[in-house]
């Protein structure tokens, strides 16, 4: 098992292994105290994985609850905070109890926001079983639940008091599950990480490489990479006021795919293909080195992931200014110079239409060209 110390305004730590989920119980009662422990889970991940953190807090003296909604982002709404929170009431949580959420980024966005709500806010366990939540969404301290106009527009940051990642339940993903998460892998490679991303490229981290020998340890090592990394870019600037905003590489193009799609491709997908679109317009402005693209999308590639849209530049510049639209004239971009090397800059909106027409031109005369 490794252990990541996040100093977080309330640190934490993030315990990483296998077989963890049949000791959670301890952790949290190390971390959090309290009498009761309520479970919170999605219809997907409940079954396999409830039982087992249940009977684990019962062992270490929790009463426990367990609250399994609707599995799927569209759920992760006001209604069912809201189910949540009432459930919380009747089983009659106090302040000094425990929300434990078990499950994806969905379960940790919704959980961690009734933990941050609940009595103004109780203790939060985070249980990650997704390699998205593992490798990202776990740790921050961001919460939030979408409403009609936009995704996650309501939230709360909340720290949790531990983060329990159990490797082994990555193995109950699908495959395409598993290969949206390593969007985020290869994006904390890039912003942070040369020696990483040249470690993918020799080894993908794909279901395939998890399912072989060794490969349980080997996708160990990268989540807990992975969580340093986030950590590190989190420290200092908890609230994103600055330095955060790195994590948002080929966040903004990677959104409006996302919108543009109607959420049918995964947000690992279309980050992907965000950066790889932030490359070309970088590498067309003289901003980047040109061998970074064809390394990146060949990472991606093998990882299973886009790395190029059909949307026009107008499809993609109406979705990125409604997912903008509360956030003034401006956008901060991160811009990729070379592995390890990103900055953010403040473009216009007339600009970012331009960066986005200059990246499809790039791919598109490309395509032609084969
Ligand atoms: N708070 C943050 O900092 C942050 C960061 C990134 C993403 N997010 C949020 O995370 C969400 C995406 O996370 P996600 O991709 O994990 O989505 P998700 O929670 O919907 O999980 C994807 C699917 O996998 C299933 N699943 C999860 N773990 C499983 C397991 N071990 N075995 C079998 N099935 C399993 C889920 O039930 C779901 O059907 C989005 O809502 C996004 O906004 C939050
Ligand atoms: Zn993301």
């Amino acid at each position: 098992m490794r252990i990541i110390d996040v100093p977080a305004s309330t640190p934490y730590q993030v315990h990483l292994g296998t077989r963890l989920l049949e000791q959670a119980g301890q952790l949290v009662r190390t971390a959090a105290g309290g009498t009761k422990a309520a479970l919170i889970t999605d219809s997907n991940v409940g079954p396999l994985y409830a039982p087992i953190v249940e009977r684990s807090l019962k062992e270490a003296g929790y009463e426990t609850c367990t609250f399994t909604f609707a599995a799927g982002e569209e759920h992760k709404r006001a209604d069912t905070l809201v189910d949540a929170l009432e459930f919380l009431a009747a089983h009659e949580l106090d302040r000094g109890d425990v929300v434990v959420a078990l499950g994806g980024g969905v379960t940790g966005d919704m959980g961690g926001l009734a933990a941050a709500l609940y009595m103004r806010g109780i203790a939060l366990a985070q249980m990650p079983t997704s390699l998205l939540a593992m490798v990202d969404s776990s740790v921050g301290g961001k919460t939030a639940i979408d409403l009609a106009s936009g995704k996650n527009l309501a939230g709360a940051f909340w720290q949790p008091r531990v983060v329990i990642a159990d490797i082994g339940c990555l193995g109950t993903l699908t495959p395409e599950q598993f290969a949206d998460g390593c969007g985020e892998i290869v994006k904390h490679a890039v912003i942070r990480d040369p020696a990483l991303f040249a470690e993918l490229e020799l080894t993908p981290p794909t279901y395939e490489l998890l399912c072989g020998p060794g490969g349980v340890s080997r996708m160990e090592a990268i989540v807990a990479r992975n969580v340093e990394i986030k950590r590190d870019v989190v420290a200092g600037d908890e609230r994103e006021a600055g330095g955060r905003k790195l994590l948002n590489f080929g966040h903004s193009i990677g959104h409006a795919v996302e919108a543009c799609g109607q959420y049918r491709l995964g947000h690992g997908n279309c980050v992907a293909v965000g950066m790889c679109l932030m490359a070309r317009a970088a590498i067309a402005q003289g901003a980047c080195a040109p061998e970074f693209l064809p390394r990146l999308e060949r990472l991606l590639s093998a990882c299973g992931l886009a790395t190029r849209t059909d949307f026009t530049v107008d499809e993609l510049y109406r979705c990125a200014l409604h997912d903008k639209k509360r956030a003034g004239a401006t956008i901060d971009l991160v811009i990729p110079h070379d592995l390890g090397s990103c900055d953010i800059e403040r473009a216009s909106l007339d600009g970012f239409r331009a960066l986005i027409a200059q990246a499809l031109d790039s791919q598109n005369a490309e395509e032609d060209a084969c």
